[in-house]
């Protein structure tokens, strides 16, 4: 089963995708995750994706396609994928897109986790993510065990720099502006499919199972 998560920042699509790729058991790929760890590593890829990333700003294309179409090649994604934060641009769409035809390949699910912009500010100043294993936690709705120490691995954790509520307002911006009319492409392809993600984290969870039966 081949997934795309679709949503503003903060919607709950990384949550989702955590809980979909350990139910069905097929690699949880997050575009943001990978800037991060390349951020942590201080690579060259890291050092150009910050600049971006502390504005607000997408990182450009050229920089992210080739990465995720390598990545869904390898092995482990045999089986299928959840594709969070990608893609975000009708150019990085319609890049998967062909970069799959080749292999005769087609996404199965383009899943919208749909969340109002007046919620998602308040969602993400109580984001609390850990930047070694990429778990993220809420400080209301999804609280660690012990304070701000991951349950997963038991590093501190962080308020994401672009989760200040300036950069948040960018984000939204930017996600309306670029990533949005993604909405529209995947209707139009016969695989879009919307949830509700207001509801309760495991309700959400609820209405993706049944769409994926
Ligand atoms: P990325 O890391 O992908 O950030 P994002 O898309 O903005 O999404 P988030 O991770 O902020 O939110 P989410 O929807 O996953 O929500 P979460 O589950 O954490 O990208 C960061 C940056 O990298 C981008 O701005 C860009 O610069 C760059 N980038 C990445 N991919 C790119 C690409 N393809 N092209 C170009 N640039 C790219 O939930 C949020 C919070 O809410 C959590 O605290 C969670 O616990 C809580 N929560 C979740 N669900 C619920 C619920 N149902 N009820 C209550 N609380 C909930």
């Amino acid at each position: 089963m081949k997934i795309i998560m679709l949503g503003a920042p903060g919607a709950g699509k990384g949550t989702q995708a955590k809980m979909i790729s350990d139910k069905y058991n097929i690699p949880h790929i997050s575009t943001g995750d990978i800037f991060r760890a390349n951020i942590k590593e201080g690579t060259e890829l890291g050092k150009k994706a910050k600049t971006y990333m502390d504005a607000g700003a997408l990182v450009p294309d050229e920089l992210v396609v080739d990465l995720v179409v390598d990545r869904v090649a390898k092995d482990d994604c045999a089986n299928g994928y959840v594709l969070d934060g990608f893609p975000r641009t009708i150019p990085q769409a319609k890049a998967l897109d062909e970069a799959l035809a080749k292999n005769g390949v087609k996404i199965d699910f383009a899943i919208d986790v749909e969340v109002p912009d007046e919620n998602i500010i308040n969602r993400m100043s109580g984001r609390r993510a850990c930047v070694e294993c990429g778990a993220t936690y809420h400080i209301k709705y999804a609280p660690t065990k012990v304070e701000n120490v991951c349950d997963r691995c038991g590093n501190e954790l962080i308020l994401r720099d672009d989760d200040k509520p300036e950069t948040v307002k960018k984000r939204l911006d930017v996600y309306h502006e670029q990533t949005q009319p993604l909405i529209d492409y995947y209707n139009e392809a016969g695989i879009l499919a919307e949830v509700d993600g207001t509801k309760d984290m495991m309700d959400v969870f609820g209405d993706i199972t049944e769409l994926l039966k």
